[in-house]
């Protein structure tokens, strides 16, 4: 299968949406997966005050109220699967993996690869996709289905690290929506994809 073919945006039904933290050089965990200087950041009085902006970036709890299916990597569920509980009970949760087997764990789908995913969320009606993992994302990006990213950066540097972008075959232009930054220096925005052609009529042509 070519990665760079584009034609199952056709009758794609559902919106694919980003919604992730960095780095301020680009890593979304440490090599190992740690994202302690995410969860647990040191305070930092000298940062400036947080503000909202004109167009504040979605906000997670809303984000993630609004989604209907989640769609992450193998490296993104194996992190999941170390905390305390399942965040996704209410969601339907398909995993990309060519090494997990399907009906291990009754809570996710597995998909071998992206033409299964994209099948999976026809067949499971979406509407909404939260789209999470720096791998996944990129896929998702190369084949033209994300439509919305939502971007935090942290005020690190961690050098080395998982990126959250990839390699891609061609340039993304994104249109920027708003900016809001908060007391811990985290700074989120907001971006539309300006061509990703959302079948649901919520893309950049039509801001
Ligand atoms: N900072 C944040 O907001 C944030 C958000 C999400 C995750 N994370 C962190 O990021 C780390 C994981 O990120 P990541 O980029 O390494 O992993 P990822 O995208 O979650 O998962 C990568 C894995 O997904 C599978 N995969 C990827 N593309 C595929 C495709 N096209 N077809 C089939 N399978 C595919 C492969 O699994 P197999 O090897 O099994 O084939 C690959 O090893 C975790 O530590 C997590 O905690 C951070």
């Amino acid at each position: 299968m070519n990665d760079s073919v584009n034609d199952i945006r056709i009758g794609r039904t559902w919106t694919g949406l980003v919604l992730i933290a960095t780095t301020l050089d680009g890593y979304i965990a440490r090599e190992d997966g740690d994202i302690e200087w995410l969860t647990n950041a040191p305070p930092e009085p000298r940062h400036a005050p947080g503000h909202r902006g004109q167009h504040p970036p979605p906000d997670y709890r809303d984000f993630y109220e609004s989604v209907d299916h989640i769609v992450f990597g193998r490296g993104t569920y194996e992190k999941v699967l170390t905390f305390d509980s399942w965040p996704y009970a209410t969601k339907r949760v398909i995993v990309l993996s060519r090494t997990l087997t399907d009906g291990d764990d009754p809570r996710v789908r597995i998909a071998r690869d992206l033409d299964i995913a994209v099948d999976l969320l026809g067949r499971g009606d979406a509407r909404r996709v939260y789209v999470d993992g720096g791998q996944v994302v990129t896929a998702f990006l190369r084949r033209g289905l994300i439509d919305e990213l939502t971007v935090s950066t942290a005020p690190v540097l961690l050098g080395f690290g998982l990126p959250l972008f990839g390699h891609l075959d061609h340039d993304i232009r994104l249109v920027h929506r708003g900016t809001s930054t908060g007391d811990t220096g985290m700074v989120t925005s907001h971006y539309l994809v300006a061509d990703a052609g959302d079948p649901l009529g919520r893309g950049a042509a039509n801001q």
